[in-house]
């Protein structure tokens, strides 16, 4: 795998979070700004309420967004872009940039560009063909829609099916990027497959295809967990070169494991909760899982208050009643798992009824 170091052993890249990751580090690290009042202000009087996860810092650093609010508030329209690689099962971490980008949906009234990059996962995994990520983009764009996005401003790109709406697109900025660049930013080395140095260009292109398509600069935003942000050093680095406006972003903090694993990943699935977990897996994972002693940082805590959770009096009161001691660990447990399985529920009836409307979308 290819490793980044950014700080004290913790690797942060597309493919591997671990170790302590210090966000605010990050901040510094990669030349973002942390979210301040006035972003917050702004952000809050558009949409008319403060979102949970802007009040929390779930998102909480960005790139340009002042521009892109600015742009907003001089009537001009911005385009999100946003994406998941199909490889499996969505998990509850999937969910949180996807919540936040469908309230700037409803907010801003943007339109969405929503890449499956099967290209990258095939590439990557040794095991993966056609078919099956054919199957996972499917099952995923279900869970994406089931959380309301409006489906006349959202426009799905399955690159190795959709691929000739990028490509040209890729070629330029193919271009413009050296090999030694490349290992700089992702950690790639001479053993790296080929497919993998290119693949990044198909996941810049998305941030330029709605200036491309109207002839004229159109802002883009992104919103998405800080491990995809090398790709968006990457892609500023050279927007100007080719015409374009910089891509913006706006970052989300990652989910811990249920251990407390720097991100919920799917390369550990027994501390990932899956949006197919039956409620007997969801008690059980959440019964077995080792949580650390230190109870002012358990990661059953972090459920609620980045995504199950959205009233600060109760998520307070849940901290309370942990770090207290009022409570056992264990009830905190067997509430949690029922919390989840109520959010699954409702999550798999709104799927439910979106059924085959979502193959439309994908063709
Ligand atoms: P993927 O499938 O790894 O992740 C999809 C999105 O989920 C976020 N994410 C998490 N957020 C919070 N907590 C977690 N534990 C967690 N795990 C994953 C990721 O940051 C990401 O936003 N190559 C990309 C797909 C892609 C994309 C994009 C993502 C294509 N274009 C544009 C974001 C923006 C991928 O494999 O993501």
């Amino acid at each position: 795998m290819y490793r980044v170091i950014v700080a004290n052993k913790a690797v942060l890249t597309p493919w591997e979070v671990s170790g302590k990751i210090d966000y605010d580090n990050l901040v510094e690290k990669f030349g973002t700004k942390p979210l301040n009042h006035g972003d917050l202000d702004r952000m809050r009087d558009h949409s008319g309420r403060f979102h949970f996860m802007l009040r929390r810092g779930v998102f909480y650093s960005h790139r340009d967004l002042d521009k892109i609010l600015d742009h907003h508030d001089r009537g001009g329209k911005f385009s999100l872009y946003t994406g998941r690689g199909p490889s499996g099962p969505v998990h509850l971490g999937h969910l949180i940039p996807w919540i936040f980008t469908k309230h700037l949906q409803d907010t801003y009234g943007s339109k969405l560009l929503f890449q499956f990059t099967d290209d990258e996962k095939m590439l990557l995994k040794e095991d993966l063909d056609e078919t099956i990520t054919s199957h996972w983009v499917h099952e995923n764009a279900l869970d994406l829609m089931a959380l309301g996005f409006d489906p006349d401003n959202t426009e799905f790109i399955v690159n190795m099916r959709h691929a000739s709406k990028l490509f040209p697109i890729a070629l330029k900025v193919a271009k413009k990027i050296t090999g030694s660049t490349m290992r700089a930013v992702f950690g790639f080395n001479d053993q790296s497959n080929l497919g993998m140095m290119f693949f990044p260009s198909m996941q810049a292109a998305p941030c330029f295809l709605e200036s491309e398509r109207a002839g004229e600069p159109v802002p883009c935003l992104i919103p998405a967990g800080i491990d995809q942000d090398p790709y968006w050093r990457l892609t500023r680095d050279i927007a100007r070169k080719l015409g374009y406006p910089k891509p913006a972003q706006i970052h989300g903090r990652m989910l811990p494991g249920l251990t407390g694993t720097a991100k919920m990943s799917s390369s550990q699935p027994e501390t990932a909760i899956y949006m197919t977990d039956v409620p007997e897996l969801v008690e059980k994972k959440i019964e077995y899982a080792n949580v650390p002693e230190d109870r002012a940082n358990c990661p059953l805590f972090q459920f609620h208050y980045f995504l199950l959770t959205e009233s600060d009096e109760e998520v307070e009161w849940i901290r309370d009643a942990c770090t207290s001691n009022r409570r056992s660990c264990l009830e905190c447990k067997i509430e949690l798992a029922e919390d989840v399985n109520r959010f699954l529920k409702a999550h798999r009836r709104r799927k439910k009824l979106i059924g085959k409307s979502v193959e439309t979308m994908l063709e």
